[in-house]
């Protein structure tokens, strides 16, 4: 059974090791390290002739960052569960254009209510900027920073599902015939939509500067800081969030196709969120990093305060089954198992599960043949269970 805390429910397993010989890793080649060229002829150097003396990689001597194993180099594996990851998610394979979308256009034209309509579009207008900024992150601040081949291998897969996440809201925008030029640019004309997106890019771009060394104290620190922002707060919650308006009309049998989209894509956020945490706490773990839990406490907070001001324009009247206040309660029972997850203090004491039935719309219901001409045996897992 999968869930959204140990969707893999990865069993204990000892990492591989080299044979028992001694043999410290070689000294070289080093990750990335290619022939310089020189800087009056442009040509390329000479590459360095292939070390005959080139010794086996202990996989204990991989590290999430800042390692010097040669990163061309797959296995050993120090973190095995990251590959399980890539092949978790390879399992997930749909594109937008498996959903029917015929009754959306209509339900959206003839059934939806004027605030419907409000909160459908704030929702595709609000996730269809948030990812391409989580590819930006993935893609090019986190990435490059690993020196261990299995985790750049699932990011890589998790670069193409983002872009792929963004397809599907273009194509809910354009099925349904809404103005895309202006659904885009919602994004930088509403305060509350704005905002959130900003405090994603002051992320992005305090560790998407090329002059970033992460052998310095403070500088992995703010990496791990973002990367466990953009892991727990903004995928592992705000994107949960972010669904659920659109769950809450297709359980009222609303809009379902573009909530089966969701749910495709939910699917893959669950990986992303998890791999992200885990990665996190592996460099926490190996770099022996003190976060401040004042910090922490504080991402948290401000994370909560941008998703209020973003229900109360998404919702300032309840729609039938969801309101502002249900959005919010939601947000802070799922920030806490996130922080949990994040061995973080709970940052919302008391927090309820407002929306009892969300996990269970989630829900893909695998065994479902969308037209009858397709298969669709994703995640041979089963269903999730968000807990
Ligand atoms: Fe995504
Ligand atoms: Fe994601």
């Amino acid at each position: 059974m999968l869930n959204w805390d140990e969707p893999l429910a990865p069993q204990p397993r000892a990492p591989e090791t080299a044979p028992a010989t001694g043999i410290q890793p070689a000294a070289a080649p080093i990750a990335g390290e290619v022939p310089a060229a020189d800087t009056q002829t442009g040509r390329i150097a000479e590459p360095a002739p292939m070390p005959t003396s080139a010794k086996p990689i202990n996989p204990e001597d991989k590290r999430v960052v800042n390692g010097l194993t040669d990163i061309n180099q797959l296995a050993p594996f120090k973190y095995p569960w990251a590959w399980e990851y890539f092949l978790n998610a390879n399992r997930n394979h749909w594109t937008p254009l498996d959903i029917n979308m015929t009754q959306d256009v209509h339900d959206y034209l003839h059934k939806l209510t004027l605030e419907e309509r409000h909160v459908y579009e704030n929702v595709l207008s609000y996730l269809t900027t948030s990812d391409i900024l989580a590819m930006r992150n993935i893609g090019l601040a986190v990435m490059e920073k690993m020196s261990a081949p299995e985790l750049q291998i699932y990011q890589a897969r998790q670069v193409y599902e983002e872009a792929m996440h963004t397809w599907t809201y273009q194509h809910c925008i354009e099925t349904i015939g809404l103005d895309q030029g202006e659904i885009y640019n919602r994004y930088r004309v509403v305060p509350e939509i704005h905002h959130k997106i900003q405090m994603c890019n002051q992320r992005l771009d305090s560790v998407l500067r090329p002059d970033i060394d992460l052998n310095d104290r403070d500088e992995l620190e703010n990496f791990v800081l973002a990367y466990t922002f953009f892991a727990g707060v903004f995928e592992g919650t705000w994107f949960y969030n972010g669904f659920s308006p659109i769950f809450a009309l297709q359980r009222r049998g609303l809009m379902k196709g573009t909530a089966e989209q969701l749910q495709y894509i939910m699917r893959d956020e669950v990986l992303h969120a998890s791999f992200g945490i885990r990665v996190c706490n592996q460099i926490v773990t190996e770099e022996n990093i003190k976060l401040d839990p004042k910090i922490i406490q504080q991402m948290w907070e401000e994370a909560e305060a941008a998703e209020m001001q973003y229900a109360k324009f998404l919702l300032p009247d309840p729609i039938l089954g969801y309101s502002a206040d249900d959005h919010i309660a939601q947000f802070r029972f799922i920030a806490n198992r996130r922080a949990n997850k994040l061995h973080h203090t709970i940052p919302f004491p008391g927090a309820e599960n407002a929306l009892p039935w969300l996990d269970e719309q989630a829900n893909l219901k695998k065994e479902k043949n969308f037209f009858e001409t397709r298969v669709t045996e994703y995640q041979t897992g089963g269903a999730l269970n968000w807990d």
